[in-house]
This record gives C-alpha cells, sequence and structure tokens, in this order.
C-alpha cells in the first residue's frame, strides 16, 4: 500500500486532506520503525540523531538476512493481563487520562465500518460495538468515578510492576486539568510499590488541537518516571509550598526555552505532577495497600491539605506566568541544577 502511495504520488487534496495526513503519519511511523532517532537542537534547527543498528518490529531483512525479534501483541485489558514476574526490562504507557476522551464511544464510528471489512469471524470484531466493561476511563453516563478509575490504575501498575526487573523504569504520562484526577495516579503507584523519582513537563499532541488554541488551556503532560528501587535526588523533595511553587517556575521556564508559551493551565498541570510525585515520596512508608479505596484517596487529599491546601499552592503562581517564566529564566543560574552533583536519597 505505502509503495503504491510513494509511485503514484497523485496527491491531490479533496477535503479537509486530513486522510493524506493520515498517511503521511503512518508512512513516517513505518520509516520510524526502520531508522529511530532522537531529535535535538542545535542553533535553533532539528538535529535527527540515529541509533545505530537500532529497529522496531517483529522482522526485517536487512543485508541479504532476516533479522527477527519476540514481539508480544495482546488485544486485551491490561488489568487482567498475565505476565511471569521480573521479566521487563521497562514499561512504558500512555494510559487513559480519567475522564478526558471515551475511547470506546469515539472508536464505534470506525468500528462499524472496519467490521464490515474484516467480517464478523474474527473474534476481535465479534461484538457489534467497541464498548467493555475493562475499559478504564471515568464515564458519568456508565457510572465509573473516581474509585472505579483508581481500582482499575492500580490492579494495572500492580501486575506491570510485578513483572519489571527491580529498580527498571515504569514510565507513563498523564495530564488533567483537575489535581483529583491525579490521586488515582498516586494511590496506583504506592500500591504497586513504586517510588515517582521524576515528573517531567512535556508539551503533549494537544498543542496541535484547534478545539484549545488560543483558549489558554494546558498543552503540557506530565511524564512519571518510577522504580521500585534507586535513588531520587533531594532537591526535588521539597514540602515547603514556595520550594514546590520554584520547581514549577523551573520547570516553565525551561518549557518557555523550548519555545512554549507557558499559561496559567500549564503551571497548573506542571504543579499537579510536582503534587502527585511528592505524595508517593511521602506516604509510601505509610501507606496501607489494604484500605478501602476511598480511603486511600482521601489520605492523599489530605496530604495536600497538610501542604497548605490547593488554594494556597496555586497562590503562589504568579498570575502573569508568562511574563515570570521569562524573568525567571533569565535570573536563575541555569547550569547550577545541572552542573553541581546532585544530593541523592535512596529508596
Ligand atoms: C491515552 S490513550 C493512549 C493513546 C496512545 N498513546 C496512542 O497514541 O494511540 C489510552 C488508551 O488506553 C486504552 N484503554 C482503556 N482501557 C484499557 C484497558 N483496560 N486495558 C488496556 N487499554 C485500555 C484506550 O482505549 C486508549 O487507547
Amino acid at each position: 500500500m505505502f509503495d503504491a502511495y510513494i509511485k503514484s504520488d497523485r496527491r491531490t487534496n479533496i477535503g479537509s486532506g486530513g486522510w493524506m495526513n493520515i498517511v503521511d503519519k503512518f508512512l513516517k511511523a513505518k520509516q520510524y520503525c526502520q531508522h529511530p532517532f532522537e531529535v535535538t537542537f542545535h542553533n535553533g534547527r532539528k538535529k535527527k540523531i540515529y541509533t545505530s543498528g537500532e529497529w522496531i518490529g517483529e522482522f526485517r531483512e536487512h543485508t541479504g538476512r532476516l533479522d527477527s525479534k519476540n514481539v508480544d501483541i495482546r488485544c486485551e485489558s491490561s488489568t487482567t493481563a498475565e505476565l511471569p514476574p521480573g521479566i521487563l526490562d521497562a514499561v512504558i504507557t500512555d494510559p487513559p487520562y480519567f475522564a478526558n476522551v471515551q475511547y470506546a464511544e469515539l472508536m464505534d464510528f470506525c468500528y462499524v465500518w472496519l467490521r464490515r471489512l474484516v467480517g464478523k469471524d474474527n473474534p476481535v470484531f465479534a461484538g457489534p460495538s467497541t464498548r467493555n466493561e475493562n475499559e478504564l476511563t471515568g464515564n458519568a453516563t456508565l457510572e465509573r468515578g473516581l474509585d472505579y478509575f483508581t481500582q482499575g490504575l492500580s490492579q494495572v501498575f500492580r501486575r506491570f510492576s510485578a513483572a519489571l526487573k527491580p529498580g527498571s523504569p515504569f514510565v507513563f504520562t498523564f495530564h488533567h486539568n483537575s489535581l483529583e484526577a491525579y490521586y488515582p495516579v498516586v494511590v496506583a503507584l504506592l500500591d504497586a510499590g513504586l517510588v515517582c523519582t521524576a515528573s517531567i513537563p512535556c508539551p503533549a499532541e494537544m498543542s496541535a488541537s484547534i478545539h484549545i488554541n488560543g483558549t489558554g488551556s494546558s498543552i503540557v503532560d506530565t511524564v512519571f518516571v518510577n522504580r521500585s528501587t534507586g535513588t531520587v535526588s533531594r532537591r526535588i523533595l521539597t514540602r515547603d509550598v514556595a520550594g514546590i511553587a520554584r520547581l514549577v517556575l523551573d520547570d516553565l521556564g525551561r518549557l518557555e526555552a523550548g519555545g512554549l508559551k507557558p499559561t496559567l493551565g500549564d503551571a497548573r498541570c506542571v504543579l499537579y505532577g510536582h503534587l502527585a510525585r511528592l505524595a508517593v515520596w511521602y506516604l509510601r512508608h505509610s501507606w496501607d495497600v489494604n484500605l478501602p479505596c476511598t480511603d486511600k484517596l482521601n489520605r492523599i487529599d489530605l496530604f495536600v491539605q497538610e501542604l497548605g491546601g490547593l488554594k494556597v499552592i496555586e497562590g503562589y503562581l504568579p498570575k502573569d506566568i508568562a511574563v515570570r517564566c521569562k524573568r525567571w529564566e533569565t535570573v536563575r543560574e541555569v547550569d547550577a541544577d545541572y552542573g553541581e552533583e546532585e544530593d541523592e536519597v535512596s529508596f
């Protein structure tokens, strides 16, 4: 299909160009699998750094021989996935962001057409819809609230962290405009015995969304890096509200240096990432995995109250966020955090 697309090169766009864009993206993804790369910026220009010998896939023909890898793709719920203990080198995932997107409801629009093409005999397409009782999203219509989401996420994190080699990274992204939606993430990490060693803000694909363009909504996801054992920088373990706000400004300054114009919404999301990380760190010793879900969620809320409460913490974020970030970036000693040897705390 890709060959035909490349050879004919008849790129007459009719309509919004959505189909062409999707094919282009798919093609780029396939090319990326053949030659994966990282991106760096040099003098404001994007530079691809290819990883020599690396490729992604099950097999490839390369210099006259067939290379193969073990790939295990399953179409099943992660809440019930069976995995042998200690086999994984890393878990890298992108769970649903509570109720932000109703995947099954959206997918049904494609599913009904695909089902006609593939046929109902294929077990994956046997059902009349993609709706699934194991779907892990908040959904008011289906009465799936924070408890449901928390319990499901906890099951997934427990299963996958048990399958992880000790000390290996368990990494995922998360984003929500409400702090409460981060509480299930904290519960799931604590239940799984994981410690969050970094919460790294990262511009998300939503930056391209026409729905939120110019609305001031946040386009920053947090990448949570977690491990069962390792070290964490003491610098990011502050319990002091002003110190937490400084971490947020620090992050926003870096994002701005990378070309993002941070909004107050972005600042809040970055803050929520830090609060979630800190809740895991400070609650881990007294955590009781056997408590009812609601009690666990309340325990995290109490932690935020003990810090001073969200309103007070948010009050430390300047309203003129973009201006402040710029100022912060120019006054701080940029190399200090990276250049000096950091004081690490083991866990
Ligand atoms: C944030 S999206 C990930 C999107 C993905 N990174 C991508 O670029 O396509 C979350 C995904 O989790 C899936 N999901 C929801 N409940 C699940 C479950 N119980 N087990 C496995 N996946 C689930 C959703 O259908 C959705 O595709």
